[in-house]
């Protein structure tokens, strides 16, 4: 095995699942030994604590009149239930196939190791860097980066950078370059309802009081209209709309038509707001999402049972220009104006994020294509993403600096799910692409 992925495996290998405080310990864990590799490559490296999970920071000798690069990147990553649908380990990495199997292998800590290693391959090669570099990795991304907005009003001056690098998107296919130039925004809830003071026996009381599992049904989806639209007043009055150039350019990409969506989802069917692509309903159009529902009896067989509350929790997937905080609010009045009778509502807003869109043309965004022309060999495509990164529009209202996307996920590589996985491919020319990055960015 090559130093390279030595190095991506010992930190594969620590389970850093920020949600689950079971793993505090293994979360802090692993950024030790961040600090400690990037300590080894001569950077100046940082571990600051927050209310959760540290932060690292590293940076070279910062030059006078060079430009100012921050990558970022997240170690923490999401939990592995269901363990048993792992083919291996989720915290044993290994490689099947020309690919690495293992939680965090794309999302995020081969991507980010990709960033890490061009760097100090760069600086093996030249002694040091073109460029002033800060890395900035956070711990807390896959909950929502609770303390990350403050640590930036904290560390501004620290922190001031001409633009800013994130490798934690997708690319269109296996070795096709891809720049992103957009993230949807997301604002989540969760939905309460509420009937009789304690579960009842169905028999003796349903039918005479409302059962909340069945309100819950209702009020869900009173969500969309039978094609898929959003029902909720007001919700799409803020969307920009998709531009000509985005529907000619989007309609011409490899990998991402309407029949490979039905093959990387194994779906029987799309389905979706009529109008517009698969590709289009995902990185330029706003949903409502139903992430989890129940109440009542989830056990074998049956039971009678009318149960005294239901939840439901609610996302919603956002473009520019609509703004989380007004979402939420026509969310909690469309809730409550559909609320069927005989059950109470309560919305407890979670966390939420701006939606993020630049230029793919600007002076960096040509310096980022250059560099991923250098490194792949081919053109590389523009896309927008479906996902969510919300610290990007943040860094852009606190720093002041926009942010290149050069993701190298698969629609395959399973983030967030069982047998994640991330190509050897990738990850190799991710360090090559890290390396071409800086140069570009000095020019
Ligand atoms: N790396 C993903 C986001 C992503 C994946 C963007 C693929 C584009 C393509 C990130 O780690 C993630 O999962 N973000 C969450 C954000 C949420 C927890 C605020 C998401 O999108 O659900
Ligand atoms: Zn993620």
């Amino acid at each position: 095995m090559t130093p390279e992925l030595e190095n991506l495996f010992s930190f594969l290998r620590f389970p850093s699942i920020s949600t689950d405080s079971n793993h505090a310990g293994d979360v802090r864990a692993c950024a030790e030994w961040l600090v400690s590799k990037l300590t080894g490559m001569s950077l100046a490296a940082e571990l600051h604590e927050t209310p959760k999970h540290p932060v690292v920071v590293a940076r070279n000798i910062h030059v006078a009149g060079r430009r100012t690069v921050l990558i970022y990147g997240h170690y923490d990553v999401q939990p592995v239930d269901p363990v048993s649908l792992w083919t291996s380990d989720p915290f044993q990495p290994v490689i099947r196939e020309g690919k690495i199997w293992a939680r965090g292998s794309t999302d995020n800590k081969g991507q980010m190791m990709a960033h890490v290693l061009g760097v100090e391959k760069t600086l093996r090669e030249n002694r040091e860097l073109p460029v002033n570099l800060i890395f900035l990795f956070e711990g807390e991304e896959e909950i929502g980066s609770p303390s990350l907005a403050s640590f930036l009003l904290h560390h501004c001056d620290e922190l001031k950078c001409d633009v800013i690098a994130i490798s934690d998107t997708g690319m269109v296919g296996l070795n096709m370059p891809t720049l992103s130039y957009g993230l949807r925004g997301i604002a989540c809830c969760d939905v309460i309802l509420r009937g009789p003071k304690g579960d009842l026996h169905s028999g003796i009381f349903g039918g005479a009081v409302a059962n909340p599992a069945a309100a819950m049904a209702r009020l869900v989806s009173s969500l969309h209209a039978l094609d898929g639209r959003v029902m909720i007043e007001g919700f799409y009055d803020q969307v920009r709309p998709l531009e000509a150039w985005e529907h000619e350019m989007w309609a011409t990409l490899p990998g991402v038509t309407d029949a490979d969506f039905l093959q990387y989802t194994g779906s029987p069917g799309l389905f979706g707001e009529p109008g517009y692509s698969s590709a289009e309903r995902t990185w330029a159009r706003p949903t409502a999402e139903v992430n989890g529902i129940g109440g009542g009896y989830q056990g074998e067989g049956s039971k009678t049972v009318l149960p005294a509350e239901a939840f439901a929790k609610l996302s919603f997937r956002l473009v520019p220009d609509q703004n989380p905080k007004d979402i939420m609010e026509k969310v909690i009045s469309h809730l409550e104006w559909h609320c069927p009778p005989g059950v109470e509502v309560e919305v407890r807003p979670g966390h939420d994020g701006k939606p993020y869109a630049t230029d793919p043309n600007s002076k960096f965004g040509l310096a980022a294509q250059a560099a991923l022309r250098t490194s792949f060999g081919a053109d590389p495509v523009l896309i927008r993403e479906g996902g969510s990164i919300p610290i990007v529009q943040t860094f852009r209202d606190i720093l002041g600096a926009d942010t290149l996307l050069l993701g190298l996920a698969l629609a395959d590589s399973q983030i967030h799910a069982p047998n994640e996985n991330f190509p050897v491919e990738h990850f190799e020319a991710g360090i090559r692409l890290n390396q071409a990055l800086l140069k570009e960015l000095a020019k």
